[in-house]
């Protein structure tokens, strides 16, 4: 048994999900059926090519699809169980006046750029401070005080004078951090971070990565993480989703996952990326043929398969493979069991 061994029963349970995007030709599935579970403690890395479908699938989960960046109209279908810490609810089902209730409180997201999340008009401290008080019913005087404790935790230095900036008035990696401390305010059970690192520089990113590691084990939150960088998936991960054109399609323990894809994306996104120090640093680099189709233009069968080394033209043009569970681990490819291990 090891300490990431997971609990019986999952903070989060998403099964079926779906995005359906309206578009004038009809709707555009641009996530296709996500199955995951996540446990407290916890943390998933999605990871994929540009348009996998990883923040439609974060933004779903936050039920902010169609706002915001994802502005046009979408209709989300499935379900994705959320253990509050009072019962289950279907995220998806929720109406829109029970959301306010939930975010920030159950649920928290970190997105790549802070002033998404924070209002460019109000002193930092303050917005943490507002959060506490809606949620945790605290008293000023009292969310002021773990404001500026949370402020400290995140490692803003001189955080007495910092809390009263104003977001425009810190650097890029401290909107980061504050942004952190008022996801992290009200102790959630689940935290989505979409990138949220990827704009700093690597020694902000590295500090900021092992704050949000150490949050986690004091608050024990369970916490989905989208990235592009394989470095920071072997820091941050227990579990890896790899999406293609809007599915997982290998979901597996990071260990295992970087010692032996098998599905052959998931071996493609390896080598097409800078090797992991402790992992293969230094081997060459390979790009992936192609790009991944536009959602308008989906190949039939295996969405893959058009790049695929491994394709049988027989099978992977035809039907779209199920997902299966195989060798401790889930896959979605029709040749999986006679590949075996991809490196
Ligand atoms: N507002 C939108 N309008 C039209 N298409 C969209 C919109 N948002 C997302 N899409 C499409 O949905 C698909 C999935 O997009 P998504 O943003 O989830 O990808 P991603 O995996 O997060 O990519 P990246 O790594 O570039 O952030 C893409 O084909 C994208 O073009
Ligand atoms: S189903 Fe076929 S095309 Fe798709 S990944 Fe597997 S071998 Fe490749
Ligand atoms: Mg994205």
């Amino acid at each position: 048994m090891t300490e990431t061994t997971p609990s019986k029963s999952p903070v989060l349970q998403v099964q079926g999900l779906r995005v359906l995007l309206h578009s004038e030709g009809g709707m555009l599935a641009a996530v296709n059926g996500v199955d995951f579970e996540l446990h407290a403690g916890r943390t998933l890395a999605l990871v994929g090519e540009s348009g996998a479908g990883k923040s439609l699938t974060s933004l779903a989960l936050m039920r902010l699809v169609g706002k915001g960046a994802a502005g046009r109209g979408a209709t989300l279908q499935g379900q994705a169980w959320l253990d509050t810490g009072s019962g289950r609810v279907d995220l998806l089902a929720l109406a829109p006046a029970q959301l306010p209730a939930l975010r920030g409180k159950a649920l928290a997201m970190i997105f790549q750029e802070p002033m998404t999340s924070l209002n460019p008009v109000f002193r930092v401290g303050w917005q943490i401070a507002e959060s506490l008080v809606r949620h945790e019913g605290l008293s000023q005087a009292a969310a002021d005080a773990r404001a500026l404790e949370l402020l400290q935790l995140v490692g803003i230095p001189d955080a007495a004078a910092r809390r009263r900036a104003y977001p425009h008035e810190l650097s890029g990696g401290m909107r980061q951090r504050v942004m952190i401390a008022m996801a992290l305010a009200c102790r959630p059970r689940l935290v989505i971070a979409d990138e949220p690192t990827t704009a700093l520089d690597v020694t902000v990113q590295a500090q900021v990565l092992a704050l949000m590691r150490r949050l986690q084990r004091e608050i024990g939150m369970a916490l989905l993480f989208v990235t592009h960088d394989l470095g920071v998936v072997a820091q941050m991960a227990d579990e890896v989703a790899v999406m293609y054109a809007g599915r997982i399609v290998e979901r597996a323990e990071v260990r295992a996952l970087f010692a032996a894809p098998r599905h052959p994306y998931t071996a493609a996104l390896l080598r097409s990326m800078p090797g992991v120090a402790g992992v293969d640093a230094g081997r060459l680099v390979e790009p992936i043929p192609g790009s991944m189709p536009p959602l308008t233009r989906l190949p039939a069968g295996c969405a893959f398969h058009p790049r695929c080394a491994f394709a049988d033209a027989a099978r992977c043009s035809v039907e779209m493979p199920e997902m299966r569970q195989l060798a401790g681990r889930w896959l979605r490819c029709a040749r999986a069991a006679e590949l075996g291990a991809l490196r």
